[in-house]
């Protein structure tokens, strides 16, 4: 094994050597070979997969910018990490370049031009199990493609084609598959096979199934990779690629068209901002209710100032569950996307309505939504945070919705098309894949965006870049991503050590309290239970993958939830 991957780390550098050479105007920043552990002096960057934080390395070492890097990661993200990584989803991207200003990409999939408010439910009104996560109707029209190119475009210093090589090259080659993704990939064999009876994705190598260790070929994937490399985006939105998926799209009786895959556009958005003493933080507005839901929550615990405790006593658990309701309750009154529904986030995030809202909450009431409430929860959307050399800082969250989202693959292009679709509201209080009641404001409407719980979050303490984070797991995002920030913002506490917490979640419907296994010793379990919250305890919650800045070094966390990996200089 190391000597594939050896072989596979030349061929990189190769590629990039080549792309250099021939644009050799850009001077190569020095790697520092004193950097070591987890804090680089330079540059870093951290994602869910080692061989796609090397291709992202390699784009900020041979002089590329965080945006280089990112086009590098997603690219090999889509295929060394197809639960989330992807062409066929969406995302947000959040970028502070080195001279400080924040922007904030929302690339988001949007609903076709065909579909409507009543897309997922029976002539009887009632919803179809599995309409909106399993049928080529899942899908919304992909952004990724056209994000990262807009970003690129934008921002880009190395050519694109450079940048999709990596990805390309392990596509057609194929990569090692880890352990666990030699077990996702079984687990999810039937599935693949049934929805995919003419071109199944990841065909185990014997009938037995995937083994650590297999190469994992994509030869399909990498055609498209190598159309998008060599004529950009247009591949995906005009060229080949779109007449694969339209006729896919026919063949399987979903929406989506040429005409959809023409009209899409990422949007570039003013990010929600908060400033709390010495720290800016930065998160993406509507249609994230993530980023306006964590802002709202360390707005309120700054305004109502709090006495810093640990994660887990009892009297911070209780008063992050209010911060969680209050968030989940004005999530469901007013996400929406804004494009089509004014949002008030100014409001929302004002001091005196704070105040106010947080005084005449009802823990175990979920006011908006009288029914009751289950949740089941994924850990299937990707997040990765990369620092340049020059001082760029940049955090990107995409997925497909469930892992490997619909799991449908699009014949001829060998991609997973997403279920995002399930993030409209099927109708009202129909809950979604991660129990969110359906809410009016979010109905299916053509052109329309889905609220999400994606947020990359960036943090500048004193003006100077100082954080960036991000995590998967559908709703449990807002919960680890406030939690990250109450640690290493409130108590001050090194990033890397948040990892050994275990975490929480609560969004009020239902109104219990997750946590991952032995969250609390049996005393505090029952403090907690005397205070009127109900717990259970999950799988792991989210894979937080994050930098910080500190003492002149960026430190990198990867989540040892999964196989998730930093590199830098
Ligand atoms: O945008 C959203 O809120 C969901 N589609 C995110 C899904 C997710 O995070 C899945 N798991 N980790």
């Amino acid at each position: 094994m190391p000597a594939l991957r050896l072989i596979f780390l030349s061929f990189l550098v190769g590629v990039w050597a080549a792309a250099c050479g021939t644009d050799g105007r850009r001077p190569l920043p020095t790697p520092d070979l004193l950097s070591s552990g987890t804090g680089f002096r330079q540059a870093a960057v951290v994602c869910a997969h080692p061989l796609a934080a090397k291709a992202g390395r390699l784009a900020l070492l041979f002089g590329g910018n965080a945006v280089d890097a990112a086009v590098a990661v997603h690219f090999a993200l889509a295929v060394v990490y197809p639960n989330a990584g992807n062409l066929g989803g969406g995302g947000f991207m959040m970028y502070r370049p080195a001279a400080g200003q924040v922007y904030c990409l929302d690339f988001r999939e949007v609903a076709p031009q065909a579909a409507h408010r009543t897309l997922f439910l029976d002539n009887k009104g009632r919803p179809v199990p599995g309409l909106s996560t399993e049928t080529a109707l899942a899908a919304g029209v992909p952004g990724s493609v056209a994000g990262l190119a807009e970003a690129h475009r934008r921002f880009g210093r190395l050519p694109w084609y450079w940048l999709l090589k990596p990805a390309v090259h392990l596509a057609e080659k194929g990569f090692p598959v880890t352990a666990r993704q030699a077990e996702e990939l079984n687990e999810n064999a039937p599935l693949f096979r049934e929805r995919n009876p003419k071109c199944p994705p990841f065909v185990a190598p014997r009938p037995e199934g995937w083994q650590a260790g297999d190469t994992l070929r994509q030869p399909e994937l990498a055609r498209a990779l190598l159309g998008l490399a060599q004529e950009g985006p247009s591949c995906f939105y005009t060229g080949w690629i779109a007449d694969s998926l339209e006729a896919w799209m026919r063949a399987h009786g979903g929406l989506i068209t040429r005409a959809d895959l023409q009209a899409y556009r990422p949007v570039w958005r003013r990010p929600l901002h908060v400033l709390l003493d010495t720290l800016d933080l930065w998160a993406p507005p509507p249609p994230s209710a993530g980023g306006l839901s964590v802002l709202q929550m360390l707005r309120l615990q700054s305004l109502l100032r709090w006495p810093p405790q640990s994660l887990h006593h009892p009297e911070m658990v209780w008063r992050y569950c209010h911060a969680a309701h209050l968030a989940f309750e004005d999530r469901y009154l007013y996400a929406a996307d804004p494009d089509h529904l004014p949002v008030p986030v100014e409001l929302l995030l004002d001091s005196a309505y704070l105040l106010r809202r947080y005084r005449t909450l009802e823990l175990h009431r979920f006011a908006p939504w009288p029914g009751r409430g289950s949740a089941a929860f994924h850990e299937s959307t990707t997040h990765f945070s990369i620092a340049d050399a020059e001082g760029g800082l940049l955090a990107l969250t995409t997925t497909l919705n469930d892992s490997y989202g619909s799991r449908l693959c699009v014949c001829g292009a060998g991609f997973l098309l997403n279920n995002e679709m399930d993030d409209f509201s099927v109708a009202p209080g129909v809950k979604n894949l991660y129990g969110l009641p359906g809410s009016p404001r979010n109905a299916v409407a053509p052109g329309r965006r889905m609220v999400s719980s994606m947020a990359p979050i960036l943090v500048e303490r004193r003006g100077r870049p100082f954080l960036a984070v991000g995590t998967p797991g559908g709703t449990t995002i807002v919960s680890t991503l406030y939690l990250t920030l109450y640690w290493t913002l409130v108590l001050n506490q090194p990033l890397e050590a948040f990892h050994s917490q275990k975490r929480y979640h609560y969004q009020a419907l239902p109104d219990v309290l997750f946590h991952e296994e032995g969250a609390w010793s049996d005393s505090l379990a029952g403090r907690l239970r005397t205070m009127g919250l109900v717990l259970r305890s999950r799988a792991p919650i989210g894979r937080m993958d994050g930098l910080q800045r500190r003492d002149g070094l960026w430190y990198a966390a990867p989540d040892p939830r999964g196989d998730d990996a930093a590199e830098g200089f």
